[in-house]
């Protein structure tokens, strides 16, 4: 609902205008997929595909989901279509995933993300976290912040899982049946769990960035160098391993404090196997998704007020309407928004209808104003009442939408 939808728009508009000057390119992939997209590439263990996903049958007898997230979708497409690598896209779409519906969590909801496809350096998982740090701070949001980890590779992971595993399997029976079912296919998740007794068991866990291999490892500090030139404010976490199984190297996600609790605002990392495993060359990649709704509650106060550009023109009588009408074209063809009423000639009714329309500025045009080439101007917020000419009316009120 307007203005909360307004503020989505807003938000979208920017979000869509920092992608292009990163170089991204939009891309619109389908609200539903097959199933199987999903359990390949977010990964047979993860909680979406385990619990959150919205999985129908069509009358064909297909397995159909809708999209949980945007990455399989996008890679799906890309595959499909053959596009030239290196690609970067962007998307706005709505997202679905069955989990039980609190503040800042919904059944449906927005991602704005990007994919950057075929680059392997560092400097694009830096450029990544900077473009999400920067759209955060372009809507005013000043106290997010990135918390980022390296998970390690092909190479170092299943050493790394191995020893993961050596520590955790004698605790198996007192860590909680999530993490004890999940312990065997991906240990690595345990770390994701909020269960705060499993969380002090892996308080002495060896950790992935701890081992990673030294290509990983160089390819970490490349990031973290290139972040230091940023105005990003970043910090490590050991633990972050992400929701998704798809994710190698760098994973980030960004967190807020929102109604006095720390929540992703966003998330990303590198899948740099995924569209090898599809079937595709093999191919680095790396990108992120910001939760639309959640950027939304973030907001500080000042930037939640609804953008009144709207001018509405008010007449006194029949004549006047005609000049009025004129007058109302005149607007929309400078790319002003305008609105009239064709109610009443009844300028107090006339006023409350445009506060009712949540306009910003009404231009009256009576028959004296207009025997003296003029319009009566008031603004709606503050109640003040002036006379512009005729001739200026437009960069009048071009300036004052515009201040
Ligand atoms: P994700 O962390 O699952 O990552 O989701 C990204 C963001 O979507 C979250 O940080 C959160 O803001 C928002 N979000 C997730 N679930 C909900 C929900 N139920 N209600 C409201 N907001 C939600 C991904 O989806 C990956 N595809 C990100 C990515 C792109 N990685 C590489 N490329």
């Amino acid at each position: 609902m307007p203005p909360q939808s307004e503020k989505k728009f807003w938000a979208e508009k920017t979000f869509r205008r920092l992608a292009h000057l990163y170089g991204y390119r939009e891309i619109v992939t389908p609200t539903f997929e097959h199933t199987e997209l999903f359990i390949k590439s977010s990964g047979s263990t993860s909680d979406i595909v385990q619990k959150e996903m919205y999985t129908f049958s069509d009358r064909a007898g297909r397995s159909l989901t809708l999209k949980p997230e945007g990455t399989p979708g996008v890679v799906r497409a890309v595959l499909e279509n053959q596009l030239r690598l290196p690609c970067r896209l962007f998307y706005i779409t709505p997202c679905f995933r069955y989990s039980r519906p609190q503040k800042g969590r919904y059944r449906e909801f927005y991602q704005l993300g990007v994919e950057a496809l075929g680059e392997a350096h560092p400097l694009v998982d830096t450029e990544t976290i900077q473009l999400g740090a920067e759209f955060f701070a372009r809507l005013g949001i000043s106290d997010c912040l990135v918390l980022i980890n390296s998970i390690g590779c092909r190479l170092c992971r299943p050493n790394y899982r191995e020893k993961l595993l050596n520590f955790l399997r004698p605790h198996r029976q007192e860590l909680c049946p999530d993490c004890a079912s999940r312990l065997e296919h991906n240990p690595l998740r345990t770390f994701d769990c909020k269960n705060p007794h499993c969380q002090e068991i892996l308080a002495a866990a060896p950790l992935p960035h701890q081992h990673l291999c030294p290509e990983c490892q160089k390819h970490f500090d490349a990031v973290l160098t290139g972040l230091k030139s940023t105005p990003v404010r970043w910090e490590l976490n050991e633990h972050l391993v992400r929701g998704l199984d798809y994710y190698n190297r760098t994973t980030f996600e960004f967190v807020s404090p929102v109604l006095g609790e720390q929540i992703s605002l966003g998330g990303g990392g590198r899948y740099d196997y995924l569209i090898e495993e599809f079937g595709g060359p093999p191919t680095p990649a790396i990108g992120l998704a910001i939760g639309l709704e959640r950027t939304l509650l973030a907001l500080p106060e000042l930037k939640t007020a609804p953008l009144r550009q709207l001018v509405f023109v008010a007449w006194t009588g029949t004549e006047e309407l005609a000049a009025a009408r004129q007058l109302l074209d005149r607007l929309r063809a400078e790319n002003i928004p305008a609105l009239i009423t064709y109610e009443t000639p009844k300028l107090k009714r006339q006023f409350h209808l445009a506060d009712l329309a949540q306009a910003r500025l009404c231009v009256v045009v009576g028959a004296e104003e207009l025997k003296r080439g003029v319009y009566g101007l008031k603004d709606l917020s503050s109640g003040a009442q002036t006379e512009v000419s005729q001739a200026d009316i437009v960069n009048r009120l071009r300036e004052i939408l515009n201040s």
